[in-house]
């Protein structure tokens, strides 16, 4: 079943709605030590079936996206008798809905669930699209199945209190969404800012709409990832490298600030190898640079990001790494190998765009 997405302000009565749709089932929400004590109270106010609701609180943060924090929601869901049709609500970020997700598509063999992404990254991406899992052995989202929630309840009337980076991360995935789907979703983004004061919330929720229903118009061709929904993954073999980079640098950088950089970088490579127009490349570098800063690399620096970039799961060899790189905005190619010395060549020209000497 194809989840439903709903853009509203109005989450509690939207939550009701939807709940009394499904038949009325018992309710767990799932949320982390930070939701539970900031957003929880917003939502029950607004909705009853949030009010009568067994709460289930897991630790905050991608280091406890892991099995025994799994075990214990598993574990908390028995201690409530939960059956196949208890609904679970995801209060939260990514980590909230992949585990929360996970822990419904096999909790009974399966049970339905909500997202109400609590992030502006988790609205435009985790909330949507139905990848679940956990961390397993040192390694990222090793364990998990594909299985979309019912419904995600998408607003922003909980991104007042984010921190800056937050909405910037979030924003790099917008930005990505819009260099995917055509000039005009691009240029909307490119003529706002996500810094403060610059940012307009006002402007946010139509903006986040048409950034998710790119997502979710890919999604519906291919849930599995086994063809075009590799296209989302622009800007992250080369943002995961930098983000991998800056944690052994022991200089962590944010993950949406890694794929904005990264996203500069493919697009240099994509002029390279398949001739994506030199005046939209400079126009989103100069937006990128603006907004995010540069994050300053040596040539000293090629041979450490290419082996991170070797790592990269999509690769069937390790002569060629795998990208999915654009021809122009809106025309995105899966499946393309880049060499080496293709990478060196842009990553130079990505330190010329960004000023770095
Ligand atoms: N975050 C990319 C995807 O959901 O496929």
């Amino acid at each position: 079943m194809k989840e439903k997405l709903i853009f509203t302000n109005l989450v509690g009565e939207v939550v009701d709605g939807l709940v009394a749709e499904l038949g009325n089932p018992r309710v767990a929400i799932v949320a982390d030590t930070n939701t539970a004590q900031l957003v929880l109270p917003l939502l029950v106010n607004e909705s009853k079936a949030a009010a009568a609701a067994t709460v289930i609180t897991v630790k905050s943060g991608d280091v406890n996206k892991n099995i025994d924090t799994l075990s214990d929601l598993w574990k908390k869901l028995m201690d409530m008798e939960a059956t196949r049709n208890t609904l679970i609500i995801n209060l939260g970020g990514g980590v909230v809905s992949d585990m929360g997700g996970f822990a419904a598509a096999t909790f009974k063999r399966g049970m339905r669930c909500i997202n109400i992404p609590t992030t502006l990254l988790a609205a435009v991406d985790a909330s949507v699209g139905g990848k679940t899992g956990i961390n397993f052995n040192g390694l990222k989202n090793q364990i998990g199945v594909f299985s979309e929630p019912v419904a995600a309840v998408i607003s922003t009337i909980y991104f007042n209190t984010l921190p800056q980076q937050e909405i910037m991360s979030g924003y790099a995935e917008m930005l990505k969404h819009g260099l995917l789907e055509n000039p005009d979703t691009l240029g909307k983004l490119l003529a706002s800012s996500p810094v403060y004061p610059m940012f307009d919330a006002t402007r946010l929720l139509p903006l986040i709409e048409e950034s998710v229903l790119v997502k979710s118009r890919i999604v519906e061709k291919d849930i599995t990832e086994s063809g075009i929904r590799k296209a989302l993954n622009l800007g992250h073999t080369i943002g995961h490298a930098f983000e991998a980079y800056s944690y052994r640098r022991k200089s962590p950088i944010p993950h949406g600030y890694a794929v904005a950089w990264g996203l500069v970088v493919e697009l240099v490579l994509s002029h390279i190898i398949l001739g994506f127009p030199s005046d939209e490349l400079q126009r989103f570098a100069a937006y990128v640079l603006e907004n995010y800063g540069a994050y300053e690399i040596t040539c000293d620096d090629y041979p450490a990001l290419v082996a991170d970039m070797r790592q990269d799961k999509k690769n069937s060899s390790p002569d060629n790494i795998n990208f999915t790189l654009l021809e122009n905005v809106g025309v995105p190619r899966i499946n393309i190998n880049a060499t080496a010395e293709q990478i060196g060549g842009a990553l130079d020209i990505y330190r010329d765009l960004m000023h770095i000497a």
